[in-house]
């Protein structure tokens, strides 16, 4: 612990109160590759860190220049809107020079091999990268071959840190809980296409960490076997998952990483496992919905389920997302930038394992 900027005291008084311990034991990943390579009070610590954000974010005027003279990429090997846009603007908000890389228009099609683009994005000396890739494990696999920190924007059916981050930020919000509260007890309900949904994964570490109950549900042949193991309570019956649930979050059916068939059909799973205004009834009276887009109208989530005025989150998960990603940019930058008490921090690995 030598040469930390803090006293033992306060780090022993910052864990034992499950709160972050602020400068000294600062955020110890180079990079944000999934959920699970963090603590529950790091994921805390990314929540309060975005709360700034959030404020700034609604503002007339969002900008800061924490970030100014520093190179962000972009680099998108999968299809995305919100997520690449949401990364945009955040690095953009904090005054970074932000460079889109699509995979389609790059050289990744015409055969270049991962670790190829990665060494080249590496020399051109960006001081973070952003990567999405439709292989679980690509993302670290870059982290562990450049020199600077790799944020995990969606790696195959692996993890989604982010989004997890910014739909725990939703909730505490909209549940009206104060900054800094963790999710204890909040009753929360999962549904949709288990089995390659990233966005599942991470939520089921983020939310079971701080605290949450969490119901996920499925048909049987988008369950994962063993899923329990996540501290998660599994239901192939939706009536049945929702009771009690103050959060629905759906899922999309992610047809582009199923081989084979596993629905019977679109209407039929609407039948089943769609959100009806109907289902929802089943949850608790005021139960708020969730959806991390895109969304299937009309398969998963009905219009009026995904529009509805005053418990449809959908928008704010948006919002949330801006915040949170400003955040990560922000924490996993400030070694490089020298920030008091980050910088002569002892050398972090590349690629700090989930
Ligand atoms: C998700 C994704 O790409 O993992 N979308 C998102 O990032 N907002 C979910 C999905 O594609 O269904």
């Amino acid at each position: 612990m030598t040469g930390l900027p803090q006293s033992s005291a306060t780090i022993a008084a910052g864990l034992a109160s499950g709160r972050y311990p602020a400068g000294g034991l600062a955020f110890p990943h180079r990079d944000l590759t999934g959920i699970g390579q963090l603590a529950r009070h790091e994921i805390l610590f990314l929540l309060d860190e975005a709360e700034q954000w959030v404020a700034l974010n609604r503002q007339p005027q969002k900008g800061a220049d924490l970030l100014s003279g520093l190179t962000i990429i972009n680099a998108f090997f999968e299809n995305s809107t919100r997520t690449l846009l949401s990364f945009e603007i955040a690095g953009k908000r904090l005054g970074a020079d932000v460079v889109n890389m699509h995979a389609a228009t790059s050289s990744v099609k015409k055969g270049e091999t991962l670790i190829d683009t990665a060494m080249t994005l590496n020399a051109m000396r960006a001081d973070a990268i952003v990567i999405r890739h439709a292989s679980s494990g690509a993302v670290r696999l870059i982290a562990e071959k450049v020199d600077c920190p790799v944020l995990n924007a969606g790696d195959g059916q692996h993890e989604h840190p982010t989004q997890a981050l910014l739909d725990a930020l939703t909730i505490r919000h909209a549940l009206g809980l104060p900054p800094q509260s963790d999710l204890n007890g909040v009753r929360v309900t999962i549904c949709g296409d288990l089995l390659h949904s990233r966005v599942a994964r991470s939520n089921m570490l983020a939310l079971t960490a701080l605290g949450a109950d969490v119901n996920v549900c499925a048909p049987p042949a988008l369950m994962p076997a063993g899923i329990e193991a996540m501290g998660v309570t599994p239901f192939t019956d939706f009536n049945a998952a929702l009771k009690g649930a103050q959060v629905v979050m759906m899922l999309r059916l992610q047809q582009e990483r199923m081989e084979g068939q596993f629905i019977p059909s679109p209407r039929e799973y609407r039948h089943l496992y769609g959100l009806t205004l109907d289902r929802l009834a089943r949850a608790e009276p005021d139960a708020l919905i969730m959806h991390p887009g895109p969304m299937n109208r009309g398969i998963e989530i009905d219009s009026q389920v995904a529009d509805h005025a005053s418990r449809s989150l959908i928008t704010r998960q948006v919002e949330s997302g801006v915040a949170i990603r400003m955040a990560c940019l922000d924490v996993l930058t400030r070694r490089a930038r020298g920030v008091p008490g980050w910088a002569d921090l002892p050398e972090i690995k590349a690629g700090s394992a989930p």
